[in-house]
């Protein structure tokens, strides 16, 4: 069964829109097209329901209900319980409440490991644990792949260690990290386990439970929804964790890390993201319940996306003038490709858009990264980025741009 490309472009009124006509967009990493279950709902919330959720009159209700309703959903798909999901505004805030938690848990003498493949996102919060006493070990990239190898970690591991950061795959590296069996590695060694997932997740939500770490973030921003960060916190360590939410509220999992009232309507909204991936599953022929529809729409995502990712990495490698960065077999990465080269990246993706293509150049928050490759960083990377949607009129379009640029 292959991905059928025009139900799946429907969704998304970006591609009707007459301003993006012609527009290849290859920033995806950066933040998705949006599909519509997720702009309808927001509208429908913004219109019929913009009051104080979780009351007794209907509109209120209503709110509440369909707050739940997204919770429940990609619960269902991330194969966790529905009070082990919550929200907060951002990837990065989230990591920010979640290294408050862990400076309130872990002992002086204890450790952490974060690396340097990292969104900085998935590092700088943890790194300040420094300051409170806490010991923290860098699990380092292998400075010509950006390879993060397992075995490596073994190394920083004893009985101090308490947590071990990593990304489900780095959104410059691209080379999708064996979570479960680092998860292993980590959890025989006593520590738990967070992971970020917000470069991984557009291209198809994971099961968490199956893959097994404590912690799993991503942005629902570059998941076709709402700008919300979604964290998944298991239970047995979300218990542990001191509260960070208001103190009546610390016997509701899914409140003990956000302290900040969250954003009702794009909360509502993120339920349309499980509508996508729905009506994805309903119109493949892919049934089961919630985790395994998610499963069979990654599935489909991945394929469709390596069929169109392998052209464009053997177009680089065979490149004299630019240095991939990453892997260059698509099965074993995103579809995320970094590019460094002797012209500065902004320039380049300046000179991408004459040719209608969307992409940025830069550092992507990933200066540790970067910098553990030996990137120039006055040059940064050419970042293109793309996702299920893309058709092969755009990946020949990127071709040819990238003919005119290179
Ligand atoms: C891999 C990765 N992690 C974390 C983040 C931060 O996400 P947010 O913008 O939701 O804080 C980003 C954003 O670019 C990212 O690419």
């Amino acid at each position: 069964m292959t991905l059928d490309l025009d139900f799946v472009r429907a969704q998304f009124p970006a591609f009707n829109e007459a301003a993006l006509q012609g527009q290849a967009f290859f920033e995806n990493a950066g933040g998705s097209y949006t599909c519509a279950p997720v702009i309808e709902r927001l509208m429908r919330y913004y219109t019929q329901r913009k009051v104080q959720p979780y009351g007794p009159y209907d509109a209120s209700r209503l709110a509440g209900e369909e707050m739940d309703e997204a919770r429940v959903r990609l619960a269902g798909i991330m194969g966790v319980d529905s009070d082990e999901v919550s929200f907060g505004p951002s990837t990065t805030q989230n990591t920010y409440v979640l290294s408050q938690a862990f400076a309130g848990f872990l002992q002086k003498d204890e450790a952490i490991v974060v690396t340097n493949q990292d969104h900085e996102a998935n590092s700088g919060p943890w790194r300040r644990l420094a300051e409170r006493g806490i010991e923290v070990r860098e699990w380092k990239i292998n400075a010509e792949t950006g390879h993060l190898d397992p075995e490596d970690l073994d190394d920083l591991l004893d009985e101090k260690v308490r947590l071990v950061c990593f990304p489900h795959c780095s959104n410059v590296v691209g080379e999708i990290n064996p979570v479960t069996e680092i998860t292993a590695r980590a959890h025989a060694a006593g520590a738990f386990v967070c992971v970020d997932g917000v470069s991984y997740a557009p291209h198809g939500i994971a099961n968490v439970g199956e893959l097994g770490p404590d912690i799993y973030l991503f942005s629902a921003y570059k998941t076709y929804g709402p700008h919300q960060g979604i964290m998944v916190m298991r239970r047995a360590l979300g218990e542990a964790l001191p509260n960070q939410g208001h103190y009546f509220n610390e016997g509701s999992l899914y409140k003990r890390f956000t302290p900040a009232g969250p954003d009702h309507a794009q909360i509502a909204a993120s339920a349309g993201m499980a509508d996508y991936i729905d009506s994805l599953a309903a119109h493949h022929g892919i049934n089961g319940d919630g985790a395994a529809r998610g499963a069979g729409v990654h599935d489909l995502m991945r394929a469709h996306e390596e069929a169109l990712l392998q052209p464009l990495l053997d177009y680089v490698t065979a490149k004299n003038s630019v240095r991939l960065i990453g892997p260059s077999d698509a099965a074993t990465r995103a579809p995320t490709v970094a590019l460094a080269s002797q012209s500065n990246a902004e320039d380049l993706a300046a000179r991408l858009a004459e040719h209608g293509v969307m992409a940025g150049g830069g550092d992507f928050y990933a200066i540790r990264a970067l910098e553990g490759m030996g990137v120039d960083m006055d040059k940064g990377v050419l970042r293109l980025s793309f996702t299920h949607y893309t058709s092969k009129g755009e990946m020949d379009q990127l071709l040819n741009a990238l003919d005119e640029v290179l």
